[in-house]
């Protein structure tokens, strides 16, 4: 299939487009944006270009700090999460953490299959193991589909955890306060549900997750 250049030069144009009305209303725009960023909220996203944090919250250029990828996974070993995480908290100085999932996510329904994705099988097998922690409820649930928006939201809820069990947030709620949230994102209505797995104190995690951060 050949490449559709238009569609290329297309977002070019747009820009441009973008840059004039931007500077219709407001002059200095580009050089007040220039100036830096304080950003209030940390965005981890899904990579699917159907969820855009500012988009569908109505955010400005500098108002999010965005981490987006395949099933808006927070794990441990990720250094480019890590780093956007500790960025955020450390320097950035976050109010707020928001993990946002969405119904149909195609990750999260990989998760649930047997093909074998290749290099992907890594990534989902993080999300395979939330289906096991809770197939019992998982299980139960007959119709696929309401199976899949279920485990979007426990997946949502697990990943909201992680986060809390990080030695930066934790290191955060020494010094401040820094709220964690959990939503899901309805592809079909474009409402956002917020599952209130509001996490802002380590008392809430298992003692084995609370690191000595008191010095
Ligand atoms: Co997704």
């Amino acid at each position: 299939m050949a490449v559709d250049v238009s569609i290329y030069q297309q977002m070019l144009l747009n820009n441009e487009k973008w840059v004039a009305e931007k500077i219709e209303k407001e002059p200095s725009y580009f050089e007040d944006l220039a100036k830096g960023q304080s950003p209030k909220f940390l965005w981890i996203g899904c990579s699917d270009s159907r969820v855009p944090a500012e988009e569908v919250t109505g955010a400005k250029p500098g108002e999010v700090f965005v981490h987006r990828n395949i099933a808006n996974l927070v794990v441990h070993t990720d250094l480019n999460l890590l780093s956007v995480l500790q960025y955020a908290v450390q320097v950035l100085h976050v109010q707020h953490i928001i993990v946002c999932g969405h119904y149909g996510c195609g990750g999260v329904i990989s998760s649930m299959k047997n093909t074998d994705f290749g290099l992907v099988n890594k990534w989902l097998w993080n999300i395979k193991e939330i289906y096991f922690k809770y197939r019992e409820e998982l299980d139960a649930i007959k119709d696929e589909k309401k199976r899949a928006d279920r485990l979007v939201e426990l997946n949502v809820r697990e990943q909201v955890y992680n986060l809390a069990e990080t030695s930066f947030v934790q290191k955060a709620w020494v010094k401040r306060e820094l709220s964690i949230h959990g939503w899901v994102f309805d592809l079909k209505s474009g409402k956002i549900k917020d599952l209130d797995v509001l996490v802002d104190d380590p008392k809430t995690l298992h003692p084995i997750f609370q690191y000595n951060l008191e010095d």
